[in-house]
């Protein structure tokens, strides 16, 4: 299978608990590369943005307060199936329901501070990936 690209957000909650190498070791284990990363601050503006597809929905505001509620790390991740792998890495969305040994599981307090943010499909990933990093901020493939 060729390789794949995908976006990844340890989100404020992750941050404070001072676990991305945690995570980042759980990406590594899984093979998957970091390709990019930056630590941000999000503005407003740019969460809001970023979660545009979901401004319908009940927990529009609720998710872009928290998300810049404090700083986030980001990074483009890339490995053989890396949108799935990552996918079952994160575990569901509600900590509640993820399986054991997901990062969710083991780091997330609640459906709304969930930990990590990852891709659903590979066309969106292309999309969040452009969002956060210029191609020359990628390490070329
Ligand atoms: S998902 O993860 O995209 O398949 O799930 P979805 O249900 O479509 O959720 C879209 C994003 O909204 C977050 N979310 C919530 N935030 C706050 N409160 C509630 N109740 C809630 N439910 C879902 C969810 O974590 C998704 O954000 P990301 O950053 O993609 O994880």
């Amino acid at each position: 299978m060729a390789l794949e690209r995908t976006l990844s957000i340890i989100k404020p909650d992750a941050v404070a608990k001072n676990v991305i190498g945690e995570i980042y070791s759980r990406f590594e284990k899984a093979g998957l590369k970091v390709v990019a990363a930056k630590m941000k601050q999000l503005s407003r503006k740019e969460a809001e943005g970023f979660y545009a597809v979901h401004r319908e929905r009940p927990f529009f505001n609720a998710l872009v307060e928290f998300m810049i509620s404090g700083p986030v790390m980001i990074q483009a991740l890339e490995g053989e199936n890396a949108v799935l792998k990552n996918r079952d890495l994160m575990g569901a969305t509600d900590p509640k329901k993820a399986e054991a040994g997901t990062i969710r599981a083991d780091f997330a307090d609640s459906i709304d501070a969930n930990a990590v943010h990852g891709s659903d499909a590979a066309e969106t990933a292309a999309v969040e990936i452009a969002y956060f990093f210029s191609t020359t901020e990628l390490c070329p493939r």
